[in-house]
């Protein structure tokens, strides 16, 4: 499989880490033979149709912060759009950082691949907040499949287990913690007795809440994960505008406290349901399953048949969102092997 990654910050390098040190299990156990035929990061490309040497890449991202600067005499000043119109490929790995005001440059990057008729495989909620319905279009028009595993829940396989395991029935309601820094936030105002300033410094300086912390703190991040989740698992056609959003700004430890007096607690909640789509930060009773601790994540799907389903596990990582990468590659693989009449 030949694959162009265009990113190469946190996720891209546990990628190219997995690549190598995977090779022989992925190859015998799912018939996945990756071969990296371009690297990008904002510096310049490595292109090689045999497969780009991913050790000595790491290394210079490593030792120099950008391949430019570790690899001069090698890497092209291409820009990643010039290369997805150059190379041939058969899907391009999207890892670029998450922008929810234009989705660029994650935006042009998955579109260019989708209508040239490459599949997809992206961790940026950018492009998928603003404009999924419209980027399944497009895959489905194209013949490409476009999957994006690593957006919700890290590693932990929510949208499949969602779409997958309550197929045939149907998921009447959504209700999740799909941030893991504001989840940390509150456990640490709720357990530590920390007020919000204090645990999110807290949350800095451990590396889980960006310098910027808006998109987690104001419940954007969670927003982006309950569209992609929307139109994933129940095919609604929905975007970033579409969803009502409060962040945990004014939840206080008093009241927090005085919850807990009742056996409940306050976390930042994505519902989806008959009134549409809401973050807000919510009462959750200390003994619903959904109510995790520290940075994990928890979804319950609700469903007319069988009841209510609850997925709990580590909702972003590196390792954890290359990982669901990986999950995507493979399910990729089998698309084209399928077109091929495999
Ligand atoms: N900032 C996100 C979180 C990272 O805290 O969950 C994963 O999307």
């Amino acid at each position: 499989m030949r694959i162009v990654m265009v990113g190469f910050g946190v996720v891209g390098r546990a990628l190219a880490e997995r690549f190598i040190a995977d090779q022989n299990y992925l190859a015998s156990n799912f018939g996945l033979k990756p071969r990296v035929v371009a690297v990008a990061d904002t510096s310049g490309a490595l292109v090689n149709e045999r497969g780009v040497d991913l050790k000595k890449a790491l290394d210079a991202k490593r030792r120099l912060g950008s391949l430019a600067k570790g690899m001069p005499d090698e890497v092209k000043p291409l820009s990643s759009s010039e290369l997805l119109d150059e190379l041939d490929y058969d899907v391009l790995v999207e890892t670029t950082p998450t922008n929810i005001v234009d989705g660029e440059p994650g935006l042009t990057h998955v579109k260019k691949a989708l209508s040239m008729g490459k599949s997809v495989v992206t961790t940026n909620k950018g492009p998928l907040a603003i404009a999924l319905p419209a980027l399944l279009e497009l895959a489905e028009r194209n013949g490409a499949l476009l999957r994006f595993s690593g957006t919700v829940g890290g590693g932990t396989p929510i949208l499949d287990f969602g779409r997958m395991c309550l197929s045939g029935d149907r998921v009447v309601k959504v209700e999740g913690i799909l941030n893991g820094t504001t989840n940390y936030i509150l456990t640490r105002m709720y357990k530590g007795g920390l007020s919000f300033e204090e645990a999110l410094k807290e949350a800095q300086d451990a590396g889980y809440a960006e310098r910027d912390p808006t998109m987690d703190v104001e419940g954007y991040d969670t927003a982006c994960k309950l569209v992609i989740i929307a139109n994933y698992v129940m095919g609604l056609k929905v975007t970033l505008r579409d969803v009502r959003i409060k962040g945990i700004r004014d939840v206080t430890y008093d009241v927090l406290k005085r919850l807990g007096e009742s056996g409940k607690t306050i976390k930042l909640l994505g519902v989806i349901d008959g009134e549409g789509l809401v973050v807000e930060p919510r009462e959750v009773s200390l003994t619903d399953p959904l109510c995790v601790w520290g940075t994990l994540n928890a979804v319950t799907f609700h469903t007319e048949h069988l009841g209510s389903e609850t997925i709990v596990g580590k909702g972003a990582g590196g390792i954890e969102t290359a990982i669901a990468v990986i999950r995507d590659l493979i399910a990729v693989k089998r698309f084209l092997m399928r077109g091929l009449g495999g």
